[in-house]
């Protein structure tokens, strides 16, 4: 079976196709179009423009992912996209391209959530068994889950203010390392030898599963001004100390996690998201969990990054769970903004 998948929530425009043979799944295609260049200038993402960068591309984005990888869109099996959550914009004109396509060739269409796409991304290259915890870092969000199978996701702690990748994006922004700030502050974290800056670790003390970022950012804001002129190396310095503090609050709460609660994650952590990018993140999770037997996976960078792979994985995960094939016709549903990764069993079954 083929499944297709539209993403559009955020900046990216992309088109995934994933094959699924028996019990194994592959993915045959994952185009992505980013709007970073558009959104540069404003130095984040403007929805309005957003939504029409989408429509500019999205026709012909389907297009030629088929052309590209010689598929006839008669043999696509099963039609998905991102309904929610995200920018309203986007989501409607991926989730319109989706439903056309599949009222054209007559086939289902199923709605994705886009952190559901996320959760599940970590199992796209890596042998990765249920249950397993999930530590989902992006620009719009910051979520620990409990991922107990394709549909049953449990959030045990999220953020209370910020995300990574936002103050990631805002800290770039104050040192006008452009957007999208995480890849070009963990570029110039590598250069910095002089590494005295200590900024604060969010919630490092806290008992319980919350992440907070706007805090630090403050602090960066903070030691930016008390500096008068700001040298290539002083950039280096406070992104290697601001990239550290993020990675150390991420797997302080991964390791709270682990040692603090009754969770069954299956000695398994996995990350996703544009944040789960970041090398120096990835590896400082690595390192506080490898002496507790946990394993570790994440995706690579273009499952990191919003991807139609994701969502065409998702839908291929999710159209026959449990051996049964889901049935409901879900074209009429609405895209929503605001859509929560609890009650998606509920969502899909109705049980
Ligand atoms: O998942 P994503 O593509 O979009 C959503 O937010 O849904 O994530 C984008 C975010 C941006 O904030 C970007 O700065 C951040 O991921 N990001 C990174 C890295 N690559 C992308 N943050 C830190 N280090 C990176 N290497």
């Amino acid at each position: 079976m083929i499944f297709l998948g539209v993403e559009s929530s955020c900046d990216e425009t992309s088109i995934g196709l994933v094959e699924k043979k028996g019990n194994s799944y592959s993915v045959l295609a994952n185009k992505i179009i980013t709007q970073a260049s558009i959104h540069k200038k404003y130095g984040g993402i403007v929805p309005e423009i957003a939504a029409r960068a989408h429509v500019d591309v999205i026709d012909l984005a389907i297009k030629e992912t088929l052309n590209e990888h010689k598929i006839n869109k008669q043999d696509i099996d099963v039609i998905s996209s991102t309904s929610g959550p995200g920018l309203v914009g986007g989501l409607l004109v991926g989730t319109l391209a989706a439903k056309a396509l599949a009222i054209g060739l007559q086939k289902p269409y199923l709605p994705i959530n886009h952190l559901h796409g996320h959760a599940l991304s970590p199992r796209i290259e890596n042998k990765l068994e249920f249950p397993y915890l999930l530590l989902l870092i992006s620009g719009g969000n910051c979520l620990m889950v409990l991922v107990k199978n394709e549909l049953d996701c449990q959030i045990i702690g999220r953020t209370i203010d910020d995300a990574p990748g936002e103050a990631f994006d805002k800290v770039a922004r104050m040192l006008n390392l452009g957007y999208p700030g995480g890849p070009k502050i963990e570029e110039m974290a590598e250069k910095a030898v002089k590494k005295d800056i200590v900024f604060p670790v969010p919630l490092q003390h806290s008992k319980d599963l919350n992440f907070s970022f706007s805090g630090l950012k403050t602090a960066v804001l903070n030691k930016i001004s008390k500096l008068q002129n700001i040298a290539e190396q002083d950039v280096h310095e406070i992104c290697y100390s601001f990239q550290d503090s993020v990675a150390k609050s991420l797997a302080g709460k991964v390791n709270y996690a682990i040692e603090n609660t009754s969770f069954a994650f299956g000695k398994k952590v996995a990350i996703a998201g544009g944040v789960s990018a970041n090398n120096y993140i990835a590896n400082k999770i690595k390192d506080k969990i490898k002496d507790k037997g946990f394993s570790f996976a994440k995706p690579s960078l273009q499952y990191c990054v919003d991807n139609g792979a994701m969502v065409a994985y998702a839908a291929s995960q999710i159209y026959s769970f449990d051996n049964k094939i889901i049935d409901n016709d879900f074209i009429n549903t609405k895209v929503n903004p605001r859509w929560s990764l609890d009650n998606l069993r509920e969502f899909y079954t109705n049980e």
